[in-house]
């Protein structure tokens, strides 16, 4: 048995039920036995956009250095990426922006990061970069910013309610009679904040609210922009997404905590709702689809199977991958925060 899985049991054995939600933080940010700060495998256990095509992370480098000239230029300005994984991304926006003059000497790269093995990957992937780290966005001093995150959201820890008899009760992770983890429902309860449930259920995030409140305040304080790719649906909250993966496959939440990667659907609807009462103007959500194709990735993917003709199936199947609805194409969403009165950006 996994040290996590006794070290939850017991947990539960001496203070009973334990929301959803500390479970999914004590699965993927246990110091000792959590997924991302011990070993986070990326590629294995699953795989994002910018690990399956640069076009992607150059696409969004372009994006990022026209807005910075919309912004005016600001040099320095902070280029802050919110839980960048192998850095795949992030290198690749370097790369496409350092062809617009100025930006690559104005860009101050700050990574917001939790996992410990992760921040020694980026390090070495962007070698050629003066980076910095932080635990959290507010960590990263004030000043005009572009905000970039792809598959952040979908990692906050969600707490989940379900209706019973008229009353609304907290998921919780507790034991069932031979021992085991399972999931029940904890007494009646108020829900956090006024949320739109569809169903019977709901689920969110809370670290959604401050998240939204810190990336406000920045782009209120000074010029700046956020863009934020990830999965979830565009027309109703999420009630009940909770997932796991290990090795490509899903498997139950409960079966191996700490080792595989948990994950909910990001609520869209709530986002933007959190973002019109910070006073900033919401853009989207767009399918990754339609964001990729209106900034020319076709174009862009065939100019490099030109140039590299050994490879030239492997792009495009790479471009297929994120594009198509049968993949990546629209079950992920495009959103981006501008000051209100900003222009609107690039494919919004
Ligand atoms: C699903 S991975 C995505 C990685 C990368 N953006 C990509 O697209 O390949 C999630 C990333 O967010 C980081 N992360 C998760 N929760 C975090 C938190 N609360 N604070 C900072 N980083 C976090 C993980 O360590 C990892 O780097």
């Amino acid at each position: 048995m996994s040290n996590l899985r006794t070290r939850i049991i017991d947990a539960i054995r001496l203070n009973g039920p334990m929301p959803v939600s500390l479970y999914m933080l004590m699965c993927l940010h246990d110091p000792r036995d959590g997924y991302y700060a011990t070993r986070p495998a990326l590629n294995v256990d699953f795989t994002t956009a910018p690990e399956t095509s640069q076009v992607f992370g150059e696409l969004i480098g372009l994006w990022a250095a026209h807005e910075w000239m919309a912004m005016g230029k600001p040099t320095p300005f902070h280029l802050i990426e919110l839980g960048p994984g192998r850095a795949a991304m992030m290198a690749d926006v370097l790369r496409a922006a350092s062809s617009i003059p100025g930006f690559a000497d104005a860009a101050q790269i700050a990574l917001v990061e939790a996992s410990p093995a992760l921040r020694k990957e980026q390090a070495a992937r962007l070698v050629a970069w003066d980076i910095t780290h932080h635990d959290d966005i507010e960590d990263v001093p004030p000043g005009p910013s572009i905000i970039l995150a792809n598959e952040f959201l979908d990692c906050l820890a969600v707490r989940q309610f379900v209706r019973k008899d008229g009353a609304w009760h907290e998921r919780q992770v507790g034991l069932d009679a031979a021992g085991n983890l399972t999931f029940g429902i904890g007494p009646p309860a108020d829900l956090p904040e006024p949320l739109f449930p569809k169903a019977d259920q709901v689920e969110a995030a809370p670290a959604l609210e401050s998240f939204a409140d810190a990336v406000a305040r920045r782009l209120r304080a000074n010029p700046g922009r956020a863009l934020l790719i990830d999965y979830g649906p565009d027309d109703h909250s999420p009630t009940d997404t909770l997932r796991a993966y290990r090795a490509g496959e899903q498997v139950s939440p409960l079966s191996e905590p700490g080792a595989t990667d948990l994950t909910a659907d990001v609520d869209f609807l709530r986002l933007q709702r959190l973002f019109e009462q910070q006073r900033v103007a919401f853009h989207g959500p767009i399918t990754q689809q339609a964001f990729l194709k209106r900034l020319g990735a076709a174009e862009r993917a065939e100019a490099l199977a030109r140039a590299n003709p050994a490879r030239a199936d492997d792009i495009r199947a790479a471009l297929e991958q994120v594009l198509s609805p049968d993949h990546m194409g629209t079950r992920f969403k495009v959103i981006a925060i501008t000051p209100q009165g900003a222009p609107t950006p690039p494919a919004f």
